[in-house]
């Protein structure tokens, strides 16, 4: 039988954008639950992932048929895989589970098909701890939500990944029109997530302190450095200010930010208080007068046009 196919296990949120993005770049995509209801809701949702494209101008009428028609279904884990040159799991968030499926695949796949998991929080390292055949072929791609829309792909190494492989995977990636990233230590965080932790730790500093609201944090961050982030990010911008004055400004300004190791007092307070965000309806917004979906709309709205002009910008 062919190896052709990249099979994605778990249909839920992830998988089923992770499925159409790889059938969207020509593969015959397998997608892999456990239950017939849910491989349906998967593949459902992938054509709408792949439709959404489409109706965007990015992706063409040809390109969206055709992937459409490269996406199959399975609840057989091992049938599916009999056929998998690349194998993406999107199960649970959850260790156990994580390494139950990894150990099984180590012994049903051959040496050469790398093995990913799409992990927001676990290591890969930990992922791969009961595979005893080939853990040099696992290696974390966590895509970011909504997968079919983030271009980001962090590709991460564990203690046992073979850099040939992770280059591998980040290459085929980039074939999925992927903005993928390697990683080569396998930190809490992985890259992206590290940065965003800084931004939030800033962002709540600042709330706490009284210096600004939680509004104009976000105003501050979304009308200013976010708008130059998906073409110049803040390292291109220390050379284009010269890294001289770069280090003066963290000179001066390092001392008077957070350097907390432990999360704020001031979110502790809003946990315990039951101020849970949208799903209570406070949190740093009262969602009582907002609504999350029409945030959610917006963001989704803003991901779409700005891949249509990086690609404009990129072509
Ligand atoms: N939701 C996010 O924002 C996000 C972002 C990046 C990464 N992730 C990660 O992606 C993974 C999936 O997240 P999600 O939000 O798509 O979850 P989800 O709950 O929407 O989907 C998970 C799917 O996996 C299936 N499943 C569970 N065990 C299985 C098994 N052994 N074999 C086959 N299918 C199985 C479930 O039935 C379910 O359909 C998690 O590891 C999560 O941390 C999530």
């Amino acid at each position: 039988m062919a190896r052709d196919r990249v099979v994605v296990v778990g249909a839920g949120m992830m998988g089923s954008g992770i499925a159409a993005m790889a059938a969207l770049a020509g593969n015959k995509v397998t997608l892999v639950d456990v239950s017939e209801t849910a491989v349906a809701r998967g593949l459902e949702k992938a054509k709408a992932c792949i439709q959404l494209r489409q109706e965007n101008d990015l992706a063409t009428p040809a390109e969206a048929e055709a992937a459409a028609a490269n996406l199959s279904t399975s609840v057989d884990t091992e049938k599916a895989v009999a056929e998998a040159c690349m194998v993406i799991e999107a199960i649970v968030e959850k260790l156990s589970a994580k390494q139950a499926l990894f150990q099984q695949l180590d012994q049903w796949l051959p040496p050469e098909v790398p093995v990913c998991s799409n992990t927001s929080g676990l290591r890969i390292t930990d992922i791969s701890a009961l595979c005893t055949c080939h853990p040099e072929r696992t290696v974390t791609t966590h895509f970011w939500l909504p997968a079919h829309l983030v271009p980001l792909v962090e590709v991460v190494m564990g203690d046992k990944t073979d850099e040939a492989v992770a280059v591998q995977v980040r290459d085929e990636l980039r074939r999925w029109k992927k903005s993928p990233v390697l990683v080569r230590r396998d930190l809490p965080g992985q890259l992206a997530n590290r940065v965003f932790q800084a931004i939030i730790r800033e962002a709540i500093d600042i709330v706490a302190s009284g210096l600004a609201s939680a509004e104009d944090v976000d105003t501050a961050i979304a009308a200013g450095m976010a708008m130059r982030f998906p073409v110049w990010g803040p390292l291109m911008h220390l050379d284009a200010i010269g890294t001289d004055l770069g280090m003066s400004v963290q000179e001066t300004v390092l001392p008077s930010i957070c350097a907390d190791k432990q999360a704020n007092p001031f979110i502790h307070d809003m946990v315990d208080r039951g101020d849970l965000g949208a799903k209570t309806g406070k949190g740093f917004y009262d969602w009582n007068e907002r609504s999350i979906e029409a945030a959610m709309a917006k963001r989704d709205a803003f991901i779409i046009e700005a891949c249509k002009v990086l690609n404009k910008l990129n072509q």
